[in-house]
């Protein structure tokens, strides 16, 4: 796949996501309005929309369409949005710059951001329960898998071990936990729901669950050098946040260059992972190659 497809491929995916996520929630006006305004806010406010291209791109991957993982792909973003909005918060990370405008908690309230954060993951739910993936799986597999990376032993499992690391000295296995766990089950899930949609055998699931583990690995390590390097206006998010807050980080252990190293090592890890795919792959290639690259 050439860049340039790849581009195509970006956009008419991200149309595909965008127009199903403004339709997976409730309308603004919907009662009462101002949850609906508080989740719309968050969800519909831009982002790249990683998690739900990845989904899509598994699918097509295993021989399905970007179509039959929609449902998937948007619950994804759903509980990412949702993970946003709970991690800016004045008790968590305490943010007030998300995708270039303020913070769930400082437009609607710090009761509401939370409450905003619950429907988006409750609501995900829903709409997985609904999804109708090809044989062997069921719904319920999916919201299975959903939950599992999602719950205390995935991302929120990463998000306390994040907070509970700040101040204290860097060591390896936790920094890999919780990079593995905050950030890299979601990812792993995303792949996964993906192909179990298109009725993928597990072989080909567990191919994809090994790119998004060493994928997930790349993203936090390259999430964490961005902070450390780039503005507040390129990333339109607080720059420079992790080291005041004496967040755990890759920088913070290894150091930029040899961070850069290792997310290179972990994207190459995780491009191995998709051999088995064949030229199937190429999306996904290509998309770890973007995610390594990115400069926000
Ligand atoms: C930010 O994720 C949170 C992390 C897990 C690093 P993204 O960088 O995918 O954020 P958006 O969705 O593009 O805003
Ligand atoms: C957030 O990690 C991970 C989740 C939201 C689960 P960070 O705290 O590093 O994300 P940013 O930098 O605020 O986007
Ligand atoms: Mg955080
Ligand atoms: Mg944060
Ligand atoms: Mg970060």
């Amino acid at each position: 796949m050439t860049p340039a497809e790849l581009n195509r491929w970006i956009k008419r995916t991200r149309a595909l996501v965008d127009t199903s996520l403004r339709s997976s929630v409730p309308a603004a006006k919907t009662k009462p309005a101002t949850i609906h305004r508080a989740m719309r806010y968050s969800l519909l406010s831009g982002g790249k929309r990683l998690r739900p291209l990845l989904c899509c791109a598994a699918s097509e991957a295993c021989g399905g369409t970007a179509r039959l993982s929609l449902p998937a792909a948007c619950a994804i973003e759903m509980v990412h949005a949702y993970s946003l909005i709970h991690d800016d918060l004045p008790c968590m990370d305490d943010d007030d710059l998300r995708r270039g405008k303020p913070t769930s908690h400082v437009v609607f309230g710090e009761g509401p951001a939370v409450l905003a954060g619950d429907a988006l993951l409750t609501e995900a739910f829903a709409l997985l329960a609904a999804a109708k993936p090809r044989a062997p799986y069921s719904a319920a597999d999916l919201v299975a898998e959903l939950a599992r990376a999602a719950g205390s032993r995935g991302l929120i499992a990463g998000q306390v071990a994040d907070l509970e690391a700040e101040g204290r000295k860097p060591s390896e296995p936790a920094l890999y936990f919780i990079h593995a766990a905050k950030t890299g089950m979601l990812l792993r899930a995303a792949l996964k729901l993906g192909a179990m949609c298109a009725g993928a055998p597990r072989a080909k699931v567990g191919s994809l669950d090994r790119f998004g583990f060493a994928l997930g690995l790349a993203f936090q390590i390259q999430d964490d050098i961005l902070d450390a390097t780039q503005s507040a206006k390129m990333l339109g998010k607080s720059a420079g946040k992790d080291a005041a807050a004496g967040k755990m980080t890759f920088p913070a252990l290894f150091g930029l260059p040899r961070s850069r190293e290792l997310a290179a090592r972990w994207t190459a890890d995780a491009v191995a992972a998709l051999r088995p795919l064949g030229l199937r792959g190429g999306t996904l290639r290509g998309l770890a190659d973007l995610m390594l690259r990115r400069e926000y």
